[in-house]
């Protein structure tokens, strides 16, 4: 029994033990949701997208948030955290088919590489993901090749998700101080039963 098997038996015991203890508390929604979610599939998806990393100008989606005393004289910006609103491309053009945005937190927190904590939110708003969610959590050495991060859970169509992205520089403008990212998720989901039982 994989790591998938033993949450769905937990999940399980948790209907058992609710239906004894809280029948009550559990809408007839959620519980379709839990049965439906017992007798669901897993399904392994693979995502390939860029994000249109605008540092300045006026359409610009990355903003300093603040920063700690030594980030101006620290080599590798310490302390600073910044808010970004991503577009999310199918290409690499920024004239490319809209995904989705990509929001969250950077913040440079390595004194000696830089390298940034994250914490992102991949917002489809087209395709088969439209509404769903998945989130990135992790360490992001941004100078390597071949970054890897971890996508520690979704929503919608990404709920119960679990896997690792890839990310590349694809290009950086420094005149436009304009940056293309790419990355690849690998990423694992429960797709609900819809067998129609409730
Ligand atoms: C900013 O966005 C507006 C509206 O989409 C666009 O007309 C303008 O050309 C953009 N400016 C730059 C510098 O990209
Ligand atoms: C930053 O703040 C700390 C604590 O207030 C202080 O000890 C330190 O000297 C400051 N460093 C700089 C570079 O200003
Ligand atoms: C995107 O499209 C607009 C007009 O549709 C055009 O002016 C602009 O040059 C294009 N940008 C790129 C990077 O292709
Ligand atoms: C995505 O879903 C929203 C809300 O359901 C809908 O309004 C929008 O038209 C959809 N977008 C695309 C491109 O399908």
């Amino acid at each position: 029994m994989g790591k998938l098997g033993a949450i769905l038996m937990i999940l399980s015991l948790i209907i058992a033990t609710s239906s004894v203890h809280a029948k009550s508390q559990m809408s007839k929604q959620e519980k379709a949701w839990f049965r439906n979610l017992c007798r669901g599939k897993k399904k392994v998806a693979k995502l390939h997208f860029y994000l249109q990393d605008e540092l300045s100008g006026p359409n610009r989606t990355v903003y300093e948030v603040s920063r700690s005393n030594i980030t101006s004289i620290s080599p590798t910006s310490f302390g600073q955290v910044r808010v970004l609103d991503n577009l999310m491309t199918a290409g690499p053009g920024r004239n490319s088919t809209e995904l989705g945005r990509a929001q969250g937190l950077i913040t440079f927190a390595d004194l000696k590489e830089s390298a940034l904590a994250m914490n992102i939110n991949f917002v489809f708003t087209s395709g088969k993901y439209n509404g769903s969610t998945l989130c990135i959590l992790g360490r992001n050495p941004i100078l390597g090749r071949d970054r890897e991060l971890p996508i520690v859970g979704g929503s919608g169509v990404f709920r119960m998700a679990q896997g690792y992205s890839i990310s590349n520089t694809y290009s950086y403008d420094p005149v436009a101080d304009y940056g293309i990212l790419e990355y690849t998720i690998y990423v694992t989901y429960v797709k609900e039963s819809d067998d129609g039982v409730h």
